[in-house]
């Protein structure tokens, strides 16, 4: 399995998971495009991408407020390598710990821009470059509280429980074509989302974020003939393709 010279967006990538996936992908020779709202966190991602051998394009976007600007986005990544093979929708916030009738209206609506809108945008914007691929890939990061109730938690909950089924339905309406769209839990992990929503845990008994690469690198591999549309945890995914993954 390799990612030599696959076109890969990742959002988030300035942090966890989204740090840990671009530079791994980096090291497999993939060309990264970094997306995150804060420069100097994405150009640390890019440091470590260039002491790896890899290269990395940096795109700073604040996905709350700045969505108009992602077909600015697909056109420069049109421009550079006329496709895109693989977009993981990694960013997320989880919004404040509170009761969901105390919700502020303003950060619900924060929630539900970077959780939902965002991914939405993104995909909607990057399917024809997608198409393009050889073998284009969607990834939408999904968590716990999407399916199970997670009191206090109720629109980062609510917004993933929505990215869920914004998933299965757009993988249902695409089956046909040659785009994978995947909705990934990776579970527990140390991360400084994690830290927010758990302060007193201890982070050094959780996974890190590098432990599940492996998972999203398999699902970006040309050669995976793996189900389309489901939605997969770490667990499931070793139950179902631990030895056979075509
Ligand atoms: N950690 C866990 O235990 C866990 C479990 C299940 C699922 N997940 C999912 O895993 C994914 C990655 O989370 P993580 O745990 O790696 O947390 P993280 O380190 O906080 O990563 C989230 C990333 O999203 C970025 N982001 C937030 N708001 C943004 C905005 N408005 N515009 C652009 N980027 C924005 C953050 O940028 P800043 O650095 O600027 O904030 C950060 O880089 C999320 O979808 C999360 O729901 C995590």
């Amino acid at each position: 399995m390799s990612l030599e010279n696959r076109v890969i967006l990742i959002t988030g990538a300035g942090s966890g998971l989204g740090r840990a996936l671009a530079v791994a992908f980096a090291r497999q020779g993939a060309h990264l495009f970094l997306l995150g709202r804060d420069q100097k966190r994405l150009e640390a991602t890019d440091d470590l991408i260039r002491q790896a051998g890899g290269k990395a394009g940096l795109i700073p976007l604040d996905l709350e407020t700045g969505l108009q600007r992602v077909p600015e986005v697909a056109k420069a990544l049109f421009e550079r390598f006329g496709r895109l093979d693989l977009l993981v929708n990694n960013a997320a916030i989880t919004g404040p710990r509170t009761p969901m009738d105390a919700h502020c209206p303003a950060e619900w609506q924060a929630v539900f821009r970077v959780n939902l809108d965002a991914p939405f945008f993104l995909t909607r914007e990057l399917l024809p470059l997608l198409r393009f691929s050889n073998a284009g890939v969607v990834i939408q990061v999904v968590c716990e509280e999407g399916v199970a109730v997670a009191p206090f938690r109720g629109a980062y909950g609510a917004s993933k429980a929505a990215l869920l089924h914004m998933t299965r339905t757009w993988a249902a309406e695409i089956a046909s074509g040659p785009v994978r769209m995947h909705a990934v839990d990776p579970g527990p992990m140390a991360t400084p989302l994690r830290a927010r929503v758990f302060p007193g845990e201890d982070a050094s008994r959780l996974p890190r974020p590098e432990s599940v690469v492996s998972l999203f690198a398999r699902l970006a591999d040309p050669a995976f003939r793996g189900e389309h549309g489901q939605l997969l945890t770490p667990e499931s995914f070793a139950r179902k393709y631990s030895t056979d993954d075509s």
